[in-house]
């Protein structure tokens, strides 16, 4: 495989391993100050624009992408929420972010952040190639790193780049490049996962509703019109088999039951996933020419959903500082990336991990555990200074400046 190679492209700047949400906007921020790009990934187009994952931007994230010009759907499609539901004890209790931090989010799924992206690349002409095989990253120690993959129509390519940057997810192949005597790996496992539907029915609330309830965790979200996101609590290993729509819905309904006779409106069930998910980060951030964005160097659990703006975030840094290093300042620029990325990671590992922790019901919970539960919600919702916590979270922290 390795040696039958292999056509050189011209080289360039940067190649990026991975085109999800991270790989793009790196490409399509660097693209606009003039720096080429060639963005590779072993999915389809088509598999990643159809794989669900979380619907909710901070507002500085919309605004960054409407500011770089991929945003134009956001402000058609998209949904500005100024607030939240959080529903506990059989009762509603609404977080105006609005009113308590000045700030609100967007729902907007991220495969249309994914489209929006691949779109602007094609339109900009910037370099895609989806679907590649057996992709290796070599000589990353050296001011010459190299990409070898093997193209969708089976034949061999190397790409030269400068630097490489590894944005190629959760089961990041890239992070596993930094020595495993000089890398540290932080991680926690949930007992718990994410059942997911997608649902042709209308809203059945204006806003997103977090859910506890003695029975587990869910989450009411929505998709378009007529196509609603909804979550339940389930085990890791749940069969996805085992729930037929009823059963499905006879769930969802128990967990968002209470004394204002809220329902949800139900509908033909389209879609049935189990979510796995867990908190981990990896430092060093990368390792000679390589940097690592987004999910291949962090991940949180879905619950407040910080993932795609965390990712976003990482490589709103990454331009900057490989802008510089390209230009005057050299590599030196890049030792800055890992500290302003980091601060951000950790107070979302941080927010994640509180939120899963204050909805879930964990296996085998007592009831101490769930009145203690309560007590912190009721916490939370009943000060104002709790209120903001999490709404200041929730809505995001500024972007990290120059230090
Ligand atoms: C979603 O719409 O898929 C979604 C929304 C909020 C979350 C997680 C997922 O916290």
């Amino acid at each position: 495989m390795a040696d039958a190679v292999v056509d050189t492209v011209a080289p360039v700047p940067v190649a990026v391993v991975g085109a999800g949400p991270a790989g793009l906007m790196l490409a399509h921020r660097l693209g606009r100050a003039g720096v080429d790009t060639i963005v590779i990934d072993t999915r389809t187009r088509h598999e990643i624009a159809t794989t669900q994952r979380a619907g909710i931007l901070e507002a500085d994230a919309a605004r960054d992408l409407i500011e770089t010009g991929v945003g134009d759907r956001i402000l058609r499609e998209g949904h500005e929420h100024e607030g939240t539901e959080l529903r506990f004890g059989g009762r509603p209790h609404r977080l105006d972010f609005k009113e308590l931090v000045g700030a609100s989010v967007w729902l907007y799924p991220q495969t249309d952040v994914f489209t929006d992206l691949a779109d602007a690349r094609e339109r900009d002409g910037g370099t895609v190639h989806f679907g590649v095989k057996d992709t290796e990253v070599l000589d990353i120690t050296t001011g010459a790193p190299r990409v070898r993959y093997t193209a969708a129509d089976g034949s061999r390519h190397e790409i030269r780049a400068r630097y490489v940057v590894g944005a190629d997810g959760s089961r990041s192949m890239c992070r596993n490049l930094v020595p495993e005597d000089r890398r540290v790996r932080y991680g926690k496992e949930y007992p718990f996962a994410w059942f997911g539907i997608m649902a042709e029915a209308p809203a059945s609330a204006p806003e997103l509703v977090y859910a506890h309830s003695e029975h587990g965790f869910a989450l009411i979200s929505r998709r378009t019109e007529t196509v609603q996101r909804m979550y339940f609590q389930c085990a890791p290993d749940e069969p996805v088999d085992a729930w037929p729509d009823d059963r499905v819905w006879e769930t969802l309904q128990a967990r968002v039951a209470g004394e204002d006779g809220f329902r949800l409106k139900e509908g033909p069930i389209l879609e049935k996933t189990v979510l796995r998910f867990r908190s981990f980060v990896q430092e060093p951030m990368g390792w000679g020419s390589m940097l690592l964005a987004g999910d291949a160097a962090h991940t949180v659990p879905p619950t407040g959903a910080r993932g795609l703006n965390l990712a976003l975030h990482d490589v709103k840094v990454l331009a900057d500082v490989l802008l510089r290093a390209l230009g005057t300042e050299g590599e030196a620029a890049l030792a800055e990336y890992e500290p302003r990325a980091l601060r951000r990671i950790w107070r979302a590992q941080n927010f994640s991990h509180w939120m899963t922790r204050l909805l879930h019901t964990p296996p085998g919970a007592s009831p101490f555990d769930l009145r203690r539960q309560l007590g912190e919600l009721d916490n939370v919702v009943g000060t104002r200074a709790g209120r903001a916590y999490l709404a200041e979270q929730y809505t995001g922290w500024p972007a990290a400046s120059r230090g």
